[in-house]
């Protein structure tokens, strides 16, 4: 799996959808675990944009290789947000994709604020901590490939099918970025090997946790891995990030579906209740409305307007 930036700077764009049926994307239909996903995919691929401002306070962007990289990756992630979002209206679900991602940033709180302060305190102290940020994009963006791919696979819808697998090709060049420059990291860097392992093991949590809560996380793992297929692609995903230099035999995926399992057997209503109440809509802040987020109050009517 090789990987050039140069390559990467000229060919980087944003998904290609030409030829994509969009006309068709009501006629099959989608079950409550599909919407499901699929919002909270979209609500993952439309957070990066806020995701990188706490990769920019880190160490490892004085690499300006890993900065290019960056400005690319936010454009190219962001339309992968646009493009679910579309299906999902043409679908028939109506929202406002701008007031859906102020209400998801607003809904973090304080959280984000103090999560970018520990993650530049870590990087600017610890100088392998470019090893663990470079590690978990490589999990990060193969979690999300795979997961697609299981959503190709459960939904059977021909149109989603073909926006996800043109998306996949993205984000198989993401995860080529992360792993190749993770790799070169650790390699013959037994203390970075040390320190990666560690955090891993304890510090990591599934793409989009933190956005979306523990049980909203076990919904997506429940819904695309809890069978045979499943389970296999996620050990084969854990195989693929421990051969790693130092990372053999790591488990993560495959924990955070087995825990998730856990957490049904103890509540049989966990997890799934959110597919079956169709739990995908995100409340307003309650002390943050969009208009204040954003300065924007919509379009006003002449009338309105002269009365103002
Ligand atoms: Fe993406
Ligand atoms: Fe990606």
């Amino acid at each position: 799996m090789s990987f050039s930036i140069e390559r990467y700077k000229e060919e980087s764009r944003k998904v290609d959808t030409t030829g994509i049926e969009w006309d068709e994307v009501a006629s099959h239909p989608l079950s409550k675990g599909d919407l499901f996903c699929l919002h909270y995919m979209m609500d993952i691929e439309n957070h990066v944009p806020l995701y990188l401002s706490h990769l920019l306070v880190t160490r490892a962007c004085m690499d300006p290789i890993l900065t290019a990289f960056l400005a690319c990756w936010n454009y190219e992630e962001l339309w992968h947000g646009e493009n679910i979002g579309k299906l999902l209206n043409l679908y028939g679900i109506e929202f406002d994709t701008q007031d859906r991602i102020a209400n998801v940033r607003a809904n973090l709180g304080l959280q984000n604020s103090l999560s970018i302060l520990t993650t530049m305190a870590g990087s600017w102290l610890m100088k392998n901590f470019s090893a663990v940020y470079l590690s978990i994009g490589a999990i990060n963006e193969l979690s999300t490939l795979t997961g697609y791919g299981a959503l190709i696979r459960k939904s059977g819808h021909p149109v989603l099918k073909d926006l996800l697998s043109r998306i996949i090709k993205d984000e198989r060049r993401h995860f080529a970025f992360y792993y190749n420059s993770a790799k070169e990291w650790l390699s013959d860097n037994e203390r970075a090997q040390r320190l990666d392992r560690w955090m891993l093991d304890r510090v990591w949590v599934p793409v989009g946790q933190g956005v979306k809560t523990q049980e909203e996380v076990d919904a997506l793992a429940l819904y695309l891995f809890d069978d045979e297929q499943g389970e296999e692609e996620l050990l084969d995903l854990d195989a693929k990030i421990g051969r790693l230099p130092g990372l053999s035999g790591i488990k993560l995926m495959s924990k955070a579906l087995y825990e998730a399992r856990e957490r049904v057997k103890r509540n049989p209503r966990w997890a799934w209740r959110l597919i079956e109440n169709e739990a995908w809509s995100v409340t307003p802040h309650r002390s943050s409305p969009v208009g204040q987020l954003t300065g924007r109050h919509g379009e006003r009517t002449a009338e309105e307007a002269a009365t103002s």
